[in-house]
């Protein structure tokens, strides 16, 4: 007898079974498609790096590096750690291998997992999948409007459309100190109004004050600064140019002065995408800017730009409006004896070349076990072959949806199954 497994997935962590993988595939797919039609090309970087290739980028006093990484020390002594996002090993890959030298701009993609030490709650999960892209070298807003309208098109062609779009544009070297010190000022009474996160950030990243859930620090925050009353010239016109190209494009946006994202590489545009049906976690996809990272890896000075998409957030949302069905093979193939169990494997073999699935039947099993095989599978046709049709060169087949019946020849069954 069977009582409680043993052994359970870690928490956070989950096992995607089909059919949910093929809809995970057919997102992927479409990831492909699209980034590929924007001459994206795919890259695929290890799922573990050197620790501080993310403390550094991502920022050593960010909740991702202070709280949330799957760090250790491997056997070599070095300290390593599973990436909990994909542009800092990307970047360092576009360093290492001089990927500057490649026509410009560079354009890439992945897919993958990624691991964030978070409390697990719905849409939030310990090992999560991101598909994401990064180009660089492009520092016009015109490569923003083509990344933001890329992802918008690839939403859409999954059947994602009830999705809002948010820009900012959270500055630059030169008007950032500014701003920063205008939050401090602000917030310099309130300071015992606001979470112990928050006065934690007040003093090491302001910015990130905007973006707490706390009510009492929404509350505090009213009235606050705006960036984007703060930008310099430059950031100002870059932002200004991104929305003007993104209504040319036909993405609908708003622009959200408090979105300042948890990773401090980003520079300029920011932007996320949420949906109304996820609850807390609602972010199906963000990115934004980030033109000091390549540099900061020891990389020539190089503006860059990406996102990443949350697959478990998509899969979520898509499973509501598909309803996913199990593939069916096209044909299942009974046998009676084995002269005739060995002419099914042939004739599965030239279907299968097809890219038909076909399943045979085991011809040492009574003809009834087998067609209760053909049934759970919900095969679309049924063929039999014993003696009498492998001397007729004729097969019966049984379609078992609507139970209708005929013969076909075996010479003619490619044809047959494809329609041609
Ligand atoms: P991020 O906002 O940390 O950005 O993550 C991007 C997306 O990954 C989120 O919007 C969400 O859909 C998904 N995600 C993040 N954490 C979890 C989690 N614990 N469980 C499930 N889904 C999650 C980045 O990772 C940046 N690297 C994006 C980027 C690319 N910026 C520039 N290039």
């Amino acid at each position: 007898m069977s009582g409680a497994p043993q052994y359970k997935t870690l928490k956070g962590m989950q096992d995607i079974l089909p059919p949910d993988t093929f809809l995970w595939q057919s997102v992927e797919q479409a990831a492909h498609r699209i980034f590929s039609a924007f001459g994206f090309q795919e890259i695929r970087v290890p799922v573990l790096e050197t620790t501080s290739i993310f403390s550094r980028s991502i920022g050593e006093q960010t909740d991702i590096v202070e709280k949330e990484m799957y760090t250790f020390t491997d056997k070599g002594g070095r300290s390593v750690s599973l990436r909990p996002e994909g542009t800092a090993a990307v970047v360092r890959s576009f360093v290492e291998h001089n990927l500057h030298s490649l026509p410009s701009p560079q354009k890439f993609y992945y897919s993958g997992p990624m691991f964030r030490y978070e409390r697990p709650q719905s849409g939030r999960f310990r090992q999560f999948f991101q598909i994401g892209v990064e180009a660089f070298s492009d520092p016009h807003p015109r490569m923003d409007a083509e990344v933001i309208s890329m992802l918008g098109r690839f939403l859409m062609a999954i059947g994602l459309e009830q999705v809002s779009f948010q820009i900012n544009s959270i500055g630059c070297e030169q008007c950032r100190p500014a701003y920063k010190d205008a939050l401090l000022l602000f917030f310099a009474d309130k300071k015992e109004h606001l979470c112990p996160d928050c006065v934690r950030r007040f003093d090491r990243n302001p910015l990130r004050i905007l973006d707490c859930k706390v009510s009492r620090c929404i509350e505090a925050r009213t009235g606050a600064p705006r960036i984007t009353d703060h930008l310099c010239q430059d950031c100002r016109m870059h932002f200004g140019k991104l929305q003007e190209l993104l209504v040319l494009l036909d993405v609908s946006f708003t622009v959200n002065p408090e979105m300042v994202r948890g990773l401090d590489y980003y520079t300029r545009t920011t932007f996320e995408v949420t949906s109304k049906g996820l609850g807390s976690q609602n972010a199906v996809a963000a990115g934004g800017r980030y033109n000091r990272l390549v540099k900061e890896f020891g990389g020539p000075d190089t503006p860059a730009i990406g996102f990443a998409v949350g697959m478990e957030r998509i899969a979520e949302l898509l499973k509501r409006s598909v309803s996913l069905t199990w593939p069916v093979p096209a044909a299942f193939l009974a046998a009676l004896g084995d002269t005739a169990g060995n002419e099914v494997l042939r004739i599965a073999d030239v279907l299968r070349r097809q890219n038909l699935w076909v399943e045979v039947g085991d011809c040492h099993s009574s003809l009834k076990s087998q067609l209760r095989r053909a049934d759970r599978l919900a095969a679309r046709f049924v063929f039999i072959l014993g003696d009498e049709e492998l001397r007729s060169g004729t097969l019966k087949w049984k379609n078992l949806a609507d139970a209708s019946q005929g013969e076909v020849k075996i010479a003619e069954l490619q044809d047959f199954l494809t329609g041609g």
